[in-house]
């Protein structure tokens, strides 16, 4: 372990082993943050709630290969680890885990956890091989860790579905928490990849917030046709000249399946590549409530 001025770093298993070993020895609760680096106060929530759930909060950093697919951004997406450090500090962590490709795959994987069905819609159609990907690496560092609690944000929403029923399907002993979307002061959800938009673009990224508030709308004005709230969004999303769409859809907030009726929670997902930027964002509505 080196102890960083900020918060210590682990960068091998044994030794993350090691130090979890240690604060569950007395007694103590662990709050896991798994995350690709390049923070921001999305993930600095993530931490904060976890500290303040858990006796210690390990934030793991890992571009995890295994979700990036041919041509995707593998090579190129932002790292920063001296930033992230200092921000997992602020907001209350007490543990950086950030192995290298080689620890966390020290043989090519043969073996890859896939939640059927909820890996092949949405995100999925676009990426095929993303969410098998996410899932195998989740399990890793559930495995690695062990820790009680796991946090992830709901900007990644069918990350989210998938990483539930993964948790359900394995009986993996941690409670999977989602928390809510950060956004920017006009709409746009935090993501690191937010960081590819040229000024010129970044104004037109928010077509994604409008789109899923117009969706929104629809519903609560008494829409219950999905076709009809997914051509609403998808217009706004065709509207701005800067983005290409990739879908506007609605879901069952919980299976992901589009209902013939809209009834009960519902989730509005939308997707758009602005510029270099491939932008993913989601809004809830419980029809139950309106
Ligand atoms: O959401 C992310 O940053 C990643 O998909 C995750 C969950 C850390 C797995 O690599």
């Amino acid at each position: 372990m080196s102890a960083g001025t900020e918060i210590p770093l682990v960068e091998r298993v044994s030794e993350l082993r090691d130090a979890v070993e240690a604060a569950r020895a007395q007694g103590g609760s662990v709050g896991l943050v798994p995350t690709m680096g390049y923070l921001h106060e999305g993930h600095q929530s993530l931490v904060t709630r976890s500290a303040a759930e858990n006796d210690l909060t390990v934030v793991s950093i890992f571009v995890n290969p295994l979700q990036f697919a041919e041509g995707e951004d593998y090579g190129t997406y932002p790292r920063d680890l001296e930033r992230d450090r200092k921000m997992c500090a602020a907001a209350g962590a007490g543990l950086v885990f950030a192995p290298s490709a080689d620890d966390m795959y020290p043989q090519t994987p043969i073996t890859s956890v896939t939640v059927k069905g909820l890996n092949a819609v949405l995100e999925g159609r676009v990426r095929p091989t993303h969410f098998d990907g996410v899932a195998t690496v989740v399990a890793k560092l559930f495995a690695m860790l062990g820790p009680g609690r796991a946090y992830f944000g709901e900007k990644d929403y069918q990350q989210l579905a998938i990483i539930r029923r993964m948790t359900a399907d394995l009986s993996l002993p941690v409670e999977v928490v989602g928390c809510p979307t950060f956004r920017e002061s006009d709409g746009l959800a935090m993501s690191s990849r937010n960081v590819y938009l040229t000024a010129e673009e970044r104004p037109a990224a928010t077509v994604l917030w409008r789109s899923l508030q117009t969706g929104r709308d629809a519903v609560v004005q008494g829409s219950r046709s999905p076709d009809e709230v997914e051509a609403v969004m998808a217009a706004v999303l065709a509207a701005e000249p800067k983005a290409s769409p990739d879908y506007a859809a609605v879901v069952d907030a919980a299976t992901l399946d589009r209902p013939d009726v809209l009834d009960g929670e519902l989730r509005l997902l939308v997707a758009a590549r602005v510029g270099r930027a491939r932008l993913i964002d989601n809004l809830g509505v419980d029809c139950a409530r309106l």
